[in-house]
């Protein structure tokens, strides 16, 4: 490609040579005569080169050199200037205005040619350079906005990744439902920023609708009423598409269409089923983000991830009460058996297992924790089946003998359930029902805190009700009578759980 030079000097024949043999060379050229023309030409012709004269009428050429400059600030354009004037201070001038080379008249126009073609073929070297810099400083930036994007991206699904991983080691731990429902709600909310959210489930097996189990962001009041198809309606669509449903969008007739109108009126968005062993358990409905921004793929990805976590939680829970009911079930078949022989304990271990239960949910135990201690309550005197009638309903004093009949019966009943895995963790309260805390108890003699608490939850419970009741070798003393008794044996007992106790008795949760 030519390039283009403009010559600008006050002598029209200085003008005409140059650019003549530039001409002649192949370049493009332009030409100017005074200071103020010279940047007219300057800025329509744009040139690759400029010589330029010093002494030009209106504008010198050290301020032409300036102007120049100003306007190409990468130094692009080499400026040759021309002087009559050897003098070295104007040379000086000349560079420090920036010009490249300095020419003196005379000149040989062959000099002068061989400048230009030298300085434009540096130009072009250095333009050059400055263009694959800025080249690669752009890529380099592209690739740190890429990298800084990607790692970005790495972080969140890090984050998302740890935070499924720990709700799903929390659903999975959750047994209450109702729990784990919020647990499921508060993690929709806080990874998706969703503003409302709600859960439909399947309450009973036969029940051909699906009930809400609870909502967030909604007067769930609402929500009691409403009934959601099983086998038609959204329920059914989403069985087929098993995908995240929009509400208002949806191309759905009949009662899906209803359905996802009514829903879509109450504010929700979008819907999810929850399904298991290819069984609808659940539909989960949320409206849209609080920040009104639109969901991206990313967060829908999470929400079904959350929500199927949410579902093998939700089975897990369900399996458990019903393993429960199985374990109660059993439970009362064997208190049943022990009370049958005792006619004097009638009801007793019905009585311990409720005391032992509301003093531990006063004790603020867990649901866990409490349905041990209700298990273990229930179960205390099960060795009992292993002592003789005629000593368990003797009317006056046992023997010795006898006395270590009745109590070998913590270790025997502890034996006759230490292999029933459900009643694993009440094994521990029924073997130590009978310790104290300052070591004299049975069988193990364990002291203080080597008893569990379960343990000593029981034996407040199993000693008030033992004393509040008639035995075969005294009456019953009346509560207060029976609390100072408690309260006066720490060495035995728990006090903290005796004073416990004693709050329900004043709540009036435990009647005479
Ligand atoms: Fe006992
Ligand atoms: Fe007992």
């Amino acid at each position: 490609m030519s390039k283009n030079v403009l010559v600008v000097d006050d002598d029209p024949n200085v003008v005409e040579i140059i650019t003549e043999s530039l001409k002649n060379k192949g370049y493009e050229t332009d030409s100017a005569y005074d200071g103020i023309a010279a940047m007219e030409r300057y800025d329509s012709f744009k040139p690759d080169l400029v010589v330029l004269d010093v002494a030009l009428p209106f504008r010198d050429g050290f301020r032409v050199c300036d102007e120049i400059r100003a306007r190409d600030v990468n130094n692009d354009v080499p400026v040759i200037m021309i002087s009559g004037n050897s003098i070295p201070d104007r040379m000086l001038m000349g560079f420090n205005s920036g010009a490249q080379d300095f020419i003196r008249k005379p000149f040989s126009v062959k000099e002068v040619l061989a400048k230009i073609d030298n300085l434009l073929a540096q130009a072009d070297g250095k333009k050059n350079l400055r263009e694959q810099k800025e080249f690669l400083e752009d890529e380099i930036q592209k690739g740190q906005a890429d990298y800084k994007r990607i790692n970005r991206e790495i972080k969140k699904k890090v984050l998302d990744l740890k935070t499924l991983f720990s709700l799903s080691q929390d659903l999975n731990r959750l047994r209450d439902p109702e729990e784990l429902i919020h647990v499921f709600f508060l993690t929709v909310i806080g990874q998706l920023g969703v503003g409302t959210i709600s859960l439909f489930c399947v309450e009973n097996e036969g029940d051909p609708y699906l009930s809400c189990a609870g909502g967030k962001g909604l007067r769930t009041g609402i929500l009691q009423t409403v009934r959601l198809q099983r086998e038609t309606g959204i329920a059914k669509l989403l069985m087929k598409k098993h995908d995240v449903m929009e509400l208002g969008r949806a191309r759905v007739w009949g009662e899906a269409e209803r359905e996802a109108t009514f829903l879509h009126n109450l504010g929700f968005r979008y819907c999810y089923p929850l399904v298991m062993n290819s069984v609808l358990t659940g539909i989960v409905l949320i409206g849209g983000k609080i920040s009104r921004q639109p969901y991206t793929r990313n967060d829908f990805e999470m929400f079904k991830s959350i929500c199927t976590s949410a579902a093998t939680g939700l089975e897990n829970s369900r399996l458990y009460a019903e393993l429960q009911s199985t374990y109660l079930s059993t439970i009362k078949v064997l208190v049943s058996t022990i009370e049958a022989k005792d006619a004097y304990t009638r009801g007793h271990t019905d009585r311990v297992a409720r005391y032992a239960r509301l003093i531990a949910e006063e004790m603020g135990m867990s649901k866990e924790e409490r349905d041990t201690v209700s298990f273990g309550a229930a179960l205390h005197d099960i060795g009992k089946l292993g002592v003789y009638e005629n000593i368990l309903n003797k009317p006056g004093e046992l023997t010795e003998i006898e006395w270590e009949v009745v109590r070998s019966h913590p270790e025997v009943g502890a034996n006759i359930i230490k292999n029933m895995k459900f009643l694993e963790s009440a094994c521990d309260l029924v073997r130590h029902h009978h310790e104290r805390l300052d070591g004299k108890g049975y069988p193990d003699g364990l002291k203080g805190d080597e008893i569990s608490i379960g343990a000593r939850i029981v034996a407040v419970a199993d000693s008030f009700d033992a004393m509040t009741s008639n035995r075969p070798y005294r009456m019953a003393h009346d509560y207060s009578d029976a609390i100072s008794q408690l309260r006066r044996q720490g060495e035995k007992f728990d006090l903290d759980v005796v004073e416990n106790l004693v709050k329900l008795i004043e709540r009036g949760e435990i009647q005479e």
